[in-house]
């Protein structure tokens, strides 16, 4: 093992400037204009497959965005690692805030910069890089090694489920393996072991059949915008619960060892605040921050529009007012039931003044990896051994959408295996991904299959 860790050292310099190739090309999975770029992520991903050594690799093309498989199985009686991550990325609006281009790969201060870098490229990048140093070295692979990299993470994932529904015998495996979640802390290594699910609704509210002046008819008519505001400043009681009936009726409660396992990591509520730029934090009542994020659902508002919103006044009484709200949501809540009460809920509130739609725009169900898998014993003796520390269990209050279809159509746990770090800006300008932690991932991926193999 140590000719493969050392051929890794060796090779971080190569390893970083092709990670700059996959990191230049624009593969936002939301924009239109970025379909041939998606393409052609797809196409680098799969080159590097191949080069890596995966006896056969294929693009499947789906509605969405493509889909990339590459699968080395010859090593008969040992499990089957199914390596999953993506290559799609965030749009980069606000484009202004970035200090580098987002598409322009540079790296400062030890950290490589661009749209992707963490979230996922950077990661899911670990694994391609492991098996070609243990192939490379060794010959072969210890454990059968299968790729699913796909292009529609970012927007829940859509064409994987059906994909999987119609591939179950390609995708057999005993264990998925994806690096696209956190460290608890810089150099500390971390395995996350649950994640929260999502439920994400549009509630659009239309009151006057135009936008009327707001001399003439203000005071005579329900003001979407005003009644928005109204509705949405419910949606919470005094204690910072979520005040839609029913909304806690599935949520298993945290036990008293997560509770006290929680309390033991090291955290200050101060520091957070600081790095946040925030006087104080807030929440649920009864929960500390770290319970609050990792296991108990949420409700917020994501964006709010209507009106008038360009530069200086306008006197209007618009005719519509939108808001995005999304619930995380924890075990065992289930996102298309929390769809229902919500829209129920939302119709019951609103006055008789407007008309209510809501829609759903995607969900997530939440997951959680058992501790005592024999895969993350694995996991954990391999990134002690690469970190040269002790593993930290953790949860992560975002969500990997696909994580629970895995458990429910292949009955495989997914050991979360993440390099990122959540102050490395994903998601906002400036994104970035420790180079450090890169090679880190990459060795910790290889002593995972050494693991596993046993
Ligand atoms: N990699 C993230 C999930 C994540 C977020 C892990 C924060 C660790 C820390 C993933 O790409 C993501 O952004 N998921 C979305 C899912 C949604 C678009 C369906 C999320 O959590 O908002
Ligand atoms: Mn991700
Ligand atoms: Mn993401």
């Amino acid at each position: 093992m140590d000719v493969v860790l050392n051929h890794i050292k060796n090779n971080q310099l190569h390893y970083i400037e092709e990670l700059k190739e996959l990191l230049k090309i624009p593969s936002i999975s939301t924009q239109e204009e970025n379909k041939g770029d998606m393409q052609r992520c797809a196409e680098y991903v799969a080159a590097k497959l191949s080069t890596a050594g995966m006896d056969r690799v294929e693009i499947f093309q789906t509605p969405g965005h493509p889909i990339v498989y590459g699968e080395w199985l010859a090593a008969p009686g040992k499990p089957t690692i199914l390596v999953y991550g993506h290559y799609d990325v965030q749009p980069v609006d606000p484009i202004d805030l970035w200090e580098s281009p987002p598409f322009e790969p540079v790296i400062r201060d030890g950290k490589i910069f661009a749209r992707g870098a963490t979230d996922d490229k950077g990661q899911m990048y670990m694994h391609i890089k492991s098996v070609e140093a243990l192939i490379k070295e060794t010959g072969g692979l210890p454990v059968n090694v299968k790729f699913l990299i796909e292009g529609e993470e970012e927007i829940g994932s859509p064409s994987l489920e059906p994909f999987i529904k119609d591939h179950l015998d390609l995708l057999k495996c005993d264990v998925v393996l994806i690096s696209d979640t956190s460290l608890y802390a810089p150099g500390v290594p971390t395995l996350t072991y649950g994640l929260r699910g999502l439920c994400y609704m549009e509630v659009e509210l239309v009151g006057p059949n135009r936008d009327l002046h707001s001399g003439t008819f203000g005071g005579a008519v329900a003001n979407p915008i005003n009644t928005l505001a109204k509705i949405i400043a419910q949606l919470h009681d005094k204690n910072g619960k979520v005040a839609v009936p029913g909304f806690y009726g599935d949520v298993l409660p945290i036990t008293s060892l997560e509770k006290k396992n929680f309390s033991r990591l090291k955290f200050s509520e101060k520091a957070y605040a600081k790095n946040l730029g925030v006087a104080e934090l807030q929440g649920e009542k009864g929960y500390s921050t770290l319970e609050r994020t990792w296991a108990r659902p949420t409700l917020d508002c994501n964006g709010i529009f209507g009106g008038f919103t360009g530069q200086g006044a306008k006197t209007v009484i618009p005719s519509k007012a939108t808001a995005k709200i999304s619930m995380r949501l924890v075990p065992n809540q289930d996102p298309k039931k929390i769809a229902k009460l919500f829209e129920k809920h939302i119709k019951s509130i609103a006055p008789k003044s407007v008309k209510v739609k809501v829609s759903s725009l995607h969900g997530a169900y939440p997951a959680i990896t058992p501790l005592e898998h024999a895969a993350t014993k694995a996991a954990t003796i391999a990134m002690e051994k690469a970190f040269g520390k002790k593993i930290v269990y953790m949860r992560e209050g975002g969500s990997i959408p696909i994580v629970a279809t895995f458990d429910k159509l292949l009955k495989a746990p997914s050991v979360l295996m993440g390099l990122g770090l959540n102050t490395e800006n994903l998601h906002s300008p400036n994104e970035h991904f420790n180079l450090t932690h890169f090679g880190l991932g990459i060795q910790s991926s290889a002593l995972f299959f050494e693991e596993m193999a046993k």
